[in-house]
């Protein structure tokens, strides 16, 4: 079935360049349907302004809810939900949430309509999430690193990239996600890559990856990854199920 992405921005010229490359091939082919919205469209008041100053003081301005509700009541559509017409999904970038990562983005990619609010950087009012829960919508805060954007529009780019590129018939070759950095349980940084030649302004290639040997081949890989891991990722070693590593794993 196709996924039908909505997003919602004040700058919905932003999402313009998901008719280019594989976004819109992917909308041609019928896998995606995605339509950006200008949040202005849901004001009534002459300046279509969005925000308001903090309650309780302080700098920058925050998202009004009511603006967002008119939207959101109207996209996520929650009177209507059955089978032809299944739950949505909510998601709004934010600097201030948990981090988004490849397991968020599977989880995501089985949803059949996922619907993204674009904030500025300084926030939106956080009875906007609140009540949607509350109304039985999932909805997902996420942050896509530790630095601040302008705006969620850069940080919606990223996560629907990584959520679309795992969807079936979206790359031209599916092999190429299996083996991938992040994914399953055992998510190590990957090896590194060569092609040829095999001597290359004074550089070779490990002999190894000629040997024709896949066994040490795989090894080697292994091993690296291991190596790369422990070294630039820590962190990503101390999450590693145990019972994941074999005995090699274990020397390096
Ligand atoms: N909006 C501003 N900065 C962001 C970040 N790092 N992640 C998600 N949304 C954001």
């Amino acid at each position: 079935a196709v996924m039908d992405i909505d997003i919602v921005s004040v700058f919905p010229e932003y999402f313009d360049v998901l008719n280019l490359s594989l976004f819109g091939k992917a909308q041609s082919k019928g896998l995606i349907n995605v339509t950006a919205h200008n949040l202005r469209q849901w004001t009534h008041d002459v300046h279509q302004s969005v925000d308001d100053t903090p309650v309780g003081g302080g700098a920058g301005m925050v998202m009004k809810p009511e603006v967002w509700a008119e939207c959101l009541d109207e996209l996520l559509d929650i009177e209507h939900i059955d089978e032809q017409n299944p739950k949505p999904i909510l998601i709004f970038p934010n600097p201030s949430a948990p981090l988004f990562t490849q397991q968020d983005a599977t989880e995501l990619s089985h949803a059949q309509h996922l619907v993204f609010g674009c904030g500025r950087y300084e926030g939106y009012d956080a009875r906007i999430p609140q009540y949607y829960r509350a109304h039985g919508v999932e909805v997902r805060e996420y942050s896509i690193g530790d630095y601040v954007l302008n705006g969620g529009e850069v940080a919606v780019s990223v996560m629907l990239e990584a959520i679309t590129r795992l969807l079936p018939g979206f790359m031209g070759n599916p092999d190429s996600i299996v083996e991938e950095s992040y994914t399953g349980g055992n998510a190590l940084l990957e090896h590194n890559q060569y092609t040829k030649p095999a001597s290359w302004r004074g550089i070779d290639v490990p002999p190894v990856l000629i040997s024709g040997d896949h066994g040490k081949v795989d090894r080697f890989r292994r091993d690296e990854a291991l190596e790369k891991t422990s070294r630039i990722r820590p962190d990503l070693i101390e999450q590693l199920d145990c019972r994941a590593l074999d005995k090699a794993d274990r020397k390096t």
